[in-house]
């Protein structure tokens, strides 16, 4: 969860560490630090805050000076976020210098083992028992610096994603990785090291993705060395060509990153099915589908498991493919399935849903699903992710970067691979006609407008913003496929607002939530027009008899809704299926407006990171 970021070579390390950081900040912004060689002094800057306040610390405290350096963005685990527990940090000989994105299950043994042969520690942190171990590995076994890390690795429980120099041979720098990603970008004697590839695209194209269990030596005019951690073995480096641009990660004249990323949407529905809707041969053609269909179509139930808004594009999925595929669906917590001993058989199809494709609980549930021989099937955005790789099959979402923590672009893309998913098994199944399938796409292909025209009520959802600010408790209803986008709804704008926003299916209001309603509470209810407007219509007439605020989401044209509801917010008609692509929009942009407005720091959200990589 935190952003990591290494340079070793001929230029300046430091403004390639200090941008690299900022672009890797929406991993976590709780404290920042960097670690310069200056060819004879090791010079340390480290504070909370964010990676602006490590740049006015550096200016007071240290020379900008050195071709070799590291840096860290925090997101707290162990220790409160301080000046003293933030990366990076050194043995106590003050030689050897690490930084580290994960968690050492086993820091207090270690610890306590360490204290007790003389060691000492200033800060509360499970990394600074790690390089303490690295030192009394190297020390003890009399071992070159990469020997004593992989040592001192196979005594480590846990997760990281590390990068270790010693400031008396500063002409390498160790890498490592076990469950939190890391990436190497190879120049022309120089390397790039970060825990995703932005920090380093406008340097090199040309990177490498560490697996599991690896750890590599970069050696200044060297190529680099990959090895197992585990058994030393040597494994032959395999360069990707980057595909991402400096664009892409750019706030490209918005405020905010979620701002750009809500009105990318448009274009990103459209990326998703690109290529894979057909319309004029009437096909969906999905590499991941097609190769294993039969594990599709003879399966006995689908799992889906995710986490947060992922999750919750698992239960709109859920209605599609039990729906459509007539398939039956379970969605699960992947934090909850992973440790509940579930029962799986090699007959069910696990579906993974994430963004990031790094998140540990997601990571874990999908590695106990193939223990048991289900077939994985993933659905991520960031190419080449840890889930990407894990699973035995996918589809990428093709969204673009998200760089806003909350997540938009994300939902609805990774609804839009889900809804070809359906569609293509029903094909296949003959659960839905030519003729109704020929629709779908049609109506698909029409998405991305529709997304343009409900984006137009932006100022009118400014307006509601503005007079809905300053309350405590939200409540997003919904009902059908709209159920688990009031919930989506809810979490956006409990995430960046902060205010208590809760989501209910609409018809069970009346079963407990009902009794906070008031002329103070501000209720969104999702009121399209499909199967269940007329029971929404009374759901909504209950809350009026209760005096609670109404923002109703409606179908253009709506006449009943407006006539009840204190404010309306229209969207496109479309398909059933597809309205949560269009009923989300108004909800992003309520909760955006409301963050905004607030002051709040809409994307970096206090507490939250952007990918999850501990449990
Ligand atoms: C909410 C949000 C989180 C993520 C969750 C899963 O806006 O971003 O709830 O959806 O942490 O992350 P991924 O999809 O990367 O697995």
């Amino acid at each position: 969860m935190c952003g990591i970021v290494g340079y070793l070579g001929h230029r300046d390390a430091y403004p390639i560490i200090i941008e690299g950081l900022k672009r890797l900040e929406y991993r976590g912004y709780d404290s920042a630090g960097i670690a310069l060689f200056d060819g004879t002094n090791l010079n340390i800057s480290k504070t909370k805050g964010k990676v602006t306040d490590l740049e006015n610390c550096v200016e007071n405290q240290i020379s900008k000076k050195g071709n070799l350096g590291i840096g860290h963005t925090r997101w707290a685990t162990h220790g409160v976020p301080n000046d003293v527990n933030s990366h990076p940090h050194t043995s106590n000989s003050g030689d050897l210098v690490i930084i580290h994105n994960g968690i050492i299950e086993n820091y207090d043994s270690l610890k306590k083992e360490l204290i007790s042969r003389g060691y000492t520690f200033k800060s509360d942190t499970d990394t600074e028992v790690l390089i303490n171990l690295i030192e009394d590995v190297k020390n003890k076994e009399n071992v070159k610096l990469g020997k004593a890390v992989q040592i001192a690795l196979n005594q480590v429980v846990g997760a990281y994603a590390i990068a270790v120099f010693d400031k008396t041979k500063p002409d390498e720098i160790i890498i490592a990785r076990l469950g939190s990603p890391l990436a190497v970008g190879i120049g022309e004697n120089e390397f790039f090291i970060a825990s995703d590839a932005s920090p380093f695209i406008e340097y090199t194209k040309n990177a490498i993705y560490l697996e599991d269990e690896e750890m590599a030596i970069l050696r200044k005019g060297k190529d680099i060395r990959i090895r197992k951690i585990k058994d030393d073995s040597s494994v032959d480096p395999y360069v990707q060509e980057l595909q991402l641009n400096l664009e892409q990660i750019e706030k490209g004249g918005f405020d905010h990153f979620m701002l750009k990323e809500i009105y990318e949407q448009p274009k990103a529905i459209n990326d998703t099915y690109r290529g894979r809707l057909l319309r004029e041969d009437a096909i969906i053609k999905m590499a991941g589908v097609e190769d294993n269909m039969k594990k599709f179509l003879n399966a006995n139930r689908f799992i889906i498991v995710a986490c947060g808004t992922s999750w919750h594009a698992g239960l709109v999925a859920e209605y599609i493919f039990e729906d459509l595929a007539r398939i039956p669906v379970e969605v699960e917590y992947a934090s909850e399935f992973r440790y509940r001993n579930p029962i799986i058989t090699e007959k069910d199809v696990v579906i993974a849903i994430s963004q990031s494709g790094e998140t540990a609980d997601t990571l874990a549930a999908i590695k106990l699903a193939k223990s048991k021989g289900a077939f994985v099937f993933g659905v991520c955005n960031v190419v080449g992710s840890s889930i990407a790789r894990e699973t035995d099959a996918g589809a990428y979402t093709h969204a673009g970067p998200e760089i806003g923590v909350a997540s938009t672009k994300a939902f609805t893309t990774q609804i839009t691979v889900l809804t070809l998913i359906a569609l293509r098994l029903a094909r296949a199944k003959g659960t839905i006609s030519s003729s109704d399938f020929r629709h779908y796409l049609l109506e698909l292909e029409m998405i991305p407008k529709k997304v343009e025209k409900a984006l137009k009520a932006d100022a009118h959802i400014k307006e509601i913003a503005y007079i809905y600010k300053d309350v405590s408790n939200f409540l997003y209803l919904g009902r059908g496929y709209n159920f688990p986008v009031a919930l989506e709804g809810a979490l956006k704008l409990k995430e960046i607002s902060y205010i208590h926003a809760e989501g209910y299916p609409a018809a069970e209001m009346k079963h407990g939530p009902i009794a906070l309603i008031d002329e103070n509470m501000p209720i969104v209810v999702i009121a399209t027009k499909t199967g269940h407007y007329d029971k929404v219509v009374s759901n909504i007439q209950e809350i009026k008899s209760r005096k609670g605020k109404i923002i109703g989401i409606v179908t253009e044209g709506d006449v009943t809704v407006r006539e009840l509801a204190d404010h309306v917010i229209e969207v496109p008609d479309t398909l059933e299926s597809l309205t949560p692509l269009l009923t989300t929009i108004p909800l992003q942009l309520l909760s955006y407006y409301i963050a905004v407005m607030l002051g709040k720091n809409v994307d970096q959200p206090r507490n939250l990171a952007k990918s999850v990589t501990v449990e």
